[in-house]
């Protein structure tokens, strides 16, 4: 093989690697061409063999252009595994510029925010908001509130006992004898929670929320009573809310009365929500009955007082137009979304 022939050859095959270096698309395919004409048994020691065949005087300028080759094609394998190396980075790197990805917000549940926002009327007018237990005795639930021992709501088929005495409270009432009891008067306070009964129809739920509420002070009055209770629908529903009271009765008031408010759905001329009546129910109330102050030590000739009871589905049914509890415990996110 003559001197001419050699380069020539090793020529031919430096722009074939650098063509199959340029041309290889991933990290893979440039180490398949490094192999293939680097490698250890590649193109390029094949060629070096040759060299013992060439004359003696040919060989030092043929080493040199073989040395160049090398490196050449090792600097260009080194060029193009960073190019590559560059894209793929680039390719996993984030863009900082695009859009944010929505996170989807959480909110108060419909039934929290009605009873917090109930709360917040009566705290301003200086009721404390007080909680109480779940599980409670027949003596706070019944007993302490003047029920009688044969009162049909003591029947197992309207209230959820637990055993030992125990039940789920059927209303909040029993935190008026829980904090009468632990305190001594003047008693103003707001309690939301959570009530239980055997009832499961489109207006009532096993569980419920109920807001209760206790003013014992000197010389409470009815009059006390409607006009904190006409500011509460003033404030919750609309400024100018009519409101009535109805005489009825409840053991841990006397009188005892049920309050409507005009229809808010008609105004008052009647219609299928309001029954034709013009008047909805939504709460009771009354003067706490005597027989409760004895329960817990205080003097009914000192002080006086008034309690109201309400349900906060009903409140949330009302205030936002719907017809049926069981939305409000579903757990369906596509009704909670409505209001956000
Ligand atoms: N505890 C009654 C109920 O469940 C509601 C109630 C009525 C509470 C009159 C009161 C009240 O404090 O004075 O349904």
């Amino acid at each position: 093989m003559g001197k001419q022939e050699f380069i020539g050859e090793l020529g031919a095959l430096q722009e074939e690697a650098l063509k199959a270096f340029l041309d290889a698309k991933d990290e893979a395919a440039l180490e398949a061409a490094r192999v293939r004409f680097l490698g250890a048994k590649g193109l390029l020691p094949g060629i070096s063999k040759k060299m013992g065949a060439l004359d003696k005087d040919a060989r030092p300028e043929a080493g040199r252009a073989l040395n160049e080759a090398k490196g050449r094609l090792a600097s260009a394998l080194n060029d193009r595994l960073a190019e590559l190396k560059g894209a793929a980075l680039k390719r996993d790197a984030i863009d900082v510029t695009l859009p944010g990805r929505p996170v989807p917000l959480g909110s108060r549940h419909l039934i929290a925010r009605t009873s917090a926002e109930i709360c917040a009327i009566f705290a301003r007018m200086g009721l404390s908001i007080t909680e109480g237990p779940e599980v409670e005795s027949d003596w706070y639930n019944f007993e302490a509130l003047n029920f009688p021992p044969d009162h049909p709501s003591r029947d197992m088929q309207q209230s959820l006992f637990v055993g030992d005495g125990l039940l789920l409270r059927t209303h909040t009432s029993c935190v008026q004898i829980r904090v009468m009891e632990s305190q001594p008067p003047p008693v103003w306070i707001v309690v939301p929670g959570k009530t239980y009964r055997r009832d499961d129809d489109l207006t009532h739920s096993p569980m419920f929320n109920q807001i209760e509420g206790l003013v014992v002070d000197k010389g409470i009055t009815m009059a006390d009573l409607k006009g904190v209770l006409q500011r509460f629908v003033d404030e919750y529903f609309a400024e100018g809310t009519k409101i009535r009271l109805r005489p009825s009765f409840f053991p841990f008031t006397e009188p005892s009365a049920e309050v409507d408010i005009g229809c808010v759905s008609c105004g008052g001329k009647g219609c299928r929500l309001c029954k034709g009546t013009g008047w909805l129910e939504v709460l009771g109330c009354g003067m706490v009955n005597p027989a409760l102050y004895h329960n817990v030590g205080y003097d009914p000739s000192e002080v006086s007082g008034f309690a109201f009871g309400m349900g906060v589905d009903r409140m949330a049914m009302l205030k936002y137009k719907l017809d049926a509890i069981g939305r409000f415990y579903s757990g369906d996110a596509r009704f909670l979304r409505q209001f956000p």
